[in-house]
């Protein structure tokens, strides 16, 4: 790799591209209200590089960034290929965590469909939890880890104290306009999820390349699975219309698949990989474009 370490250091806080979702496993079960018990346990207990990873994303992910990201990669005119492939391909990706008592990509993705399957859900939620992860590829088109994981949040409108590190935003240009500071922004109210900008990642990156293939309960837990402050912490309803009602409940029911699969038993992906290809057949076409 051509980086020094010190521009390594900025685009690559996180040791394992998953260590962002620890703020999620420290705040307890949603309560009655959706609330958190201790939502603010996580500050104290997290890494610096998970810090370091949210500052860096709330500082850069701005209206205008999202907007240039979009034309960048929603034309999905950088690659041609199946869903096995694109596992195959996003497991590549080396992280700097320890590699003996650490997963693979493709081990990660088996944790989570296969908890899905053991709980008797339908083969196609157990394709999307197999598949949801599989944005994460931006990082290997050279994307800084800031702007391919971590909460997802809307941009163009005011940001919720009940995202992670709020604190950081008053690093965000966008912090300066008031127009993008009101409660609805660029939005109006009820005008439905579909329309506003969310902070720019992996989930909707996936959720455009597979969007034609799967249904809409799979690709709403794709394209909303990071966006922690609507799911788990309730912020954000004033946009919702009739339809993210029905998505709301979908989304939360795959955020545990997502959450707590992962690290217990490690996967025989040899034996697996039959049944999956299978299953990837029967809604994908042999090739897609991303
Ligand atoms: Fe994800
Ligand atoms: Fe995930």
């Amino acid at each position: 790799m051509a980086e020094s370490s010190a521009s390594q250091a900025t685009s690559r806080p996180l040791e394992d591209l998953d260590d962002w979702e620890s703020v999620h496993h420290q705040g307890g079960e949603r309560g009655e209200n959706g609330q958190k018990s201790a939502f603010r346990d996580y500050r104290e207990n997290v890494r610096a590089g998970v810090r370091e990873f949210y500052q860096l994303n709330h500082r850069h992910q701005t209206l205008a960034f999202v907007l240039e990201k979009k034309r960048e990669f929603l034309a999905k005119t950088r690659r041609s290929m199946g869903i096995w492939e694109a596992m195959e391909f996003l497991n590549t990706l080396v992280d700097d965590s320890d590699p003996d008592t650490d997963f693979s990509q493709i081990e990660h993705l088996m944790q989570t469909s296969e908890a899905i399957r053991a709980a008797g859900h339908p083969r196609w939620f157990v394709l999307t939890g197999l598949i949801h992860d599989l944005g994460k590829i931006l990082c290997l088109y050279g994307e800084p880890q800031w702007a391919v994981v971590g909460d997802t949040f809307p941009v163009g409108c005011r940001y919720s104290d009940r995202i992670v590190f709020p604190e950081f935003f008053a690093e965000n240009p966008d912090a300066a306009v008031p127009e993008y500071q009101a409660r609805d922004g660029i939005y109006h109210e009820g005008c439905g999820l579909d329309q506003i900008h969310l902070s720019w990642g992996h989930d909707e990156y996936l959720y455009h390349v597979v969007k034609d293939y799967l249904p809409e309960e799979g690709l709403a837990m794709i394209r909303y699975h990071s966006f922690y402050a609507w799911h788990h912490e309730n912020q954000y309803t004033h946009f919702m219309n009739e339809d993210d009602r029905k998505k709301l409940e979908w989304v939360r029911a795959f955020n545990p698949f997502d959450l707590y699969s992962k690290g217990h038993d490690r996967p025989d992906v040899d034996a697996l990989t039959p049944y999956y290809k299978d299953l990837i057949a029967e809604f994908f076409p042999p090739r897609l474009s991303w």
